[in-house]
């Protein structure tokens, strides 16, 4: 497969100006591998300073948006305004957005065929919870999140699955390289069959969940996991090692 290992960033609600100028720091330092794709997801109020700092070769991507380009959605950002501070990107359905704020498979379904339209690039997040594994539901729920996306999104060409378990962010618990790889190969799997065979090939789907310098290199080595998205481990100099997983 022939697909370009992929690194997120989630910066999360973290950080400021100086903690920014840190990370810039260390990740203009390097080394980098020039055969990754990265990305880093600032909070909407930093993304114009990110892009600003941030080396060209590093995308930017905000960590949600709206469904529609403009209007009175107080407090919301639309894809075209990211656009417009030359960000490429868009993290979109992040479980802390589905648990949290309260968004459905159907809004997140929205957001990602709007930000598409508007011609910014998404990762796109499904995961399942602690509980909905222990009961065996894990390929229900990520199938069916996966389904009310692919329903609405006709070209994938800029889509990043990302899978990160619920139980998985945060927490230190990592998913075992057995267990991402088994969702990963389902989820391809699943591509194939309701979508088709070249988008179940070409689709990056990458592993979040407490990724960390010390697990990345058992993570991918099932052949299946196309990059990660960083959460905390973004934050710190570490995320140098973890980009640089395939070197
Ligand atoms: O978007 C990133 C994920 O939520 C993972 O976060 O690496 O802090 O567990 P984490």
């Amino acid at each position: 497969a022939n697909r370009k290992f992929f690194v997120g960033g989630n910066w999360k609600m973290n950080g400021d100006k100086k903690g920014i100028d840190g990370i810039v720091e260390f990740l203009s330092a390097g080394p980098i591998d020039s055969s990754a794709e990265v990305v880093c997801g600032a909070p909407q109020c930093y993304l114009d300073y990110a892009r600003q700092k941030l080396p060209a070769n590093f995308g930017v991507a905000a960590q949600n948006c709206y469904k529609v380009s403009k209007g009175a959605f107080t407090g919301e950002i639309s894809p075209a305004m990211i656009k417009d501070l030359g960000c490429e990107w868009v993290i979109l359905g992040h479980s802390e957005r589905r648990s949290i704020f309260g968004e459905s498979d159907e809004i997140v379904a929205d957001k990602c065929v709007h930000a598409l339209e508007e011609g910014l690039s998404v990762i796109a997040c499904i995961g399942e919870k602690l509980e909905e594994r222990e009961s065996g539901q894990t390929e229900t729920v990520v199938f069916r999140q996966t389904k009310a996306i692919a329903d609405k999104v006709k070209d994938w060409d800029k889509v990043v699955l990302a899978y990160e378990p619920v139980w998985a962010i945060g927490t230190g618990k990592t998913a075992s390289p057995e267990q991402a790889q088994e969702v990963h190969v389902k989820l391809r799997e699943w591509l194939k069959t309701n979508v088709s065979a070249a988008v179940a090939e070409k689709t990056r789907i990458i592993y979040g969940g407490s990724v960390t310098a010390g697990n990345c290199k058992d993570l991918v080595k099932g052949g299946d996991i196309d990059g990660f998205l960083v959460g905390g481990a973004s934050l710190k100099p570490e995320f140098i090692q973890i980009i640089n997983t395939k070197m």
